[in-house]
């Protein structure tokens, strides 16, 4: 195929803002140095650093003291549900049914520790069943943590509601707000939570990089000692270029609603845009069948389906993922691989996706990269990957 590559696979990662590649060519060329040292070269870094901390903080509406820079969205999980929990009697940790793997990793090692662990069950769309909710926060939960907006189906979850709920009953709750925040920034101020976590590759910054945003006192240990970097919270040599380049590309963000779960028009209204055109030229397609209703709060720039061939037997998802790169078109599956056996997706099966259909997803996720005319592509070149798989 003589196009470019069509990378339909924000969800996975993104490719570098120009912006940020130059901000970090610079930081790291003129505050190379360890911002703990005492000398002119690291006063330089730990005043980029800070002036990186301050700006990271106020596109969030966070306080500078909030945030914990780590390496990236698995590591604040983990230092926000373990962290919370430490030094507590173990109670009910209460997670979705649909969390990514990193969330279910960090519960389970709650549970190793004599925690109880509950799934809170989601309906057909992916949407938390929020008649559990008197249930699920009531003793001996003390420890909620819920996927915003789900990175295989693109739910979003009314985690403002859920939050409120929290609050009221004293119930600490965290969010993994990976797949949210490449969407729009929050204002953490006004919000309901007391943890939130995320990484920079999603939205165009750089791999090696995340933050946990937390309300004082919610974490009361670290997961590792060491130099007592970021407030005794997350010990080892800050990565200034990396926090810098993470700080650009959170700057180019649009700002989100969480109470109508949308960001102004704009950026993200033109994905979306794209997203509904590509999704109605698939719906037109034999063996194409898109996951959501349009009525589904869901991100606006994501489109799953499950693929058949025209008389109805389901293809391997994994398959037309392998197929459509030969044809130049980047996408993701949503079955995981793990020891050479393919598993069902634990998130199809708790929306009660037929059991035959789990490993016949395919996930699109647009970026600012694509283009009317590449997307118009991706339809045919679709077509002819269940041909070639049927
Ligand atoms: C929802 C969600 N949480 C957590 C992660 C883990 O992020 P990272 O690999 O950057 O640590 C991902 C990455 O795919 C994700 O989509």
């Amino acid at each position: 195929m003589e196009t470019p590559e069509i990378y339909l696979d924000a969800a996975a990662t993104t490719p570098l803002l120009p912006t940020v590649l130059r901000c970090m060519e610079h930081v790291q060329r003129d505050a190379w140095a360890n911002p703990s040292s005492l000398h002119g070269s690291g006063l330089i870094a730990a005043e980029a650093l800070g002036r990186f901390r301050a700006r990271t903080a106020a596109a969030l509406k966070a306080e500078p003291d909030q945030l914990v820079f780590t390496s990236g969205a698995t590591e604040s999980v983990h230092l926000a549900l373990l962290g919370a929990a430490a030094q507590q009697t173990p109670g009910r940790v209460v997670i979705s049914a649909v969390e990514h793997p990193a969330v279910e990793a960090a519960a389970a090692l709650l549970v190793q520790r004599g925690w109880s662990l509950e799934r809170w069950p989601v309906d057909s769309t992916g949407v938390l069943k929020l008649d559990q909710l008197e249930r699920l926060l009531s003793p001996p939960t003390r420890l909620v943590s819920l996927i915003w907006a789900q990175s295989e189906v693109g739910t979003l979850q009314p985690l403002v509601q859920i939050g409120a709920a929290c609050r009221e009953r004293g119930v600490v709750i965290h969010t993994d707000a990976t797949q949210l925040l490449p969407q729009g920034l929050i204002d953490w101020s006004s919000l309901p939570l007391d943890l939130l976590s995320f990484s920079s590759h999603k939205l165009q910054g750089p791999r090696g990089v995340g933050l946990l945003l937390h309300r004082q006192g919610v974490i009361k240990q670290a997961l590792q000692g060491g130099g007592g970097q970021e407030g005794g919270l997350r010990a080892g040599t800050e990565p200034v270029a990396l926090i810098g380049g993470f700080a650009e590309a959170l700057e180019n963000l649009p700002r989100f609603d969480p109470f109508t779960q949308s960001s102004p028009p704009g950026a993200v209204s033109q994905l979306q845009g794209w997203r509904d055109r590509l999704q109605a030229q698939f719906k037109s397609m034999a063996g194409v069948t898109v996951l959501h209703a349009k009525s589904t709060p869901r991100l606006p720039h994501h489109l799953a389906c499950l693929i058949t061939t025209a008389e109805g037997r389901p293809l391997s998802g994994r398959r037309l993922v392998r197929e459509l790169a030969r044809l130049n078109v980047a996408c993701s599956s949503g079955s995981a691989c793990s020891s050479g056996t393919v598993q069902d997706s634990a998130v199809l099966t708790a929306m009660g996706v037929d059991a035959a259909l789990r490993q016949s997803l395919l996930r699109f996720t647009l970026g600012p990269w694509v283009n009317d005319e590449l997307l118009d592509l991706v339809p045919e070149r679709l077509d002819l990957a269940i041909k070639a798989c049927a």
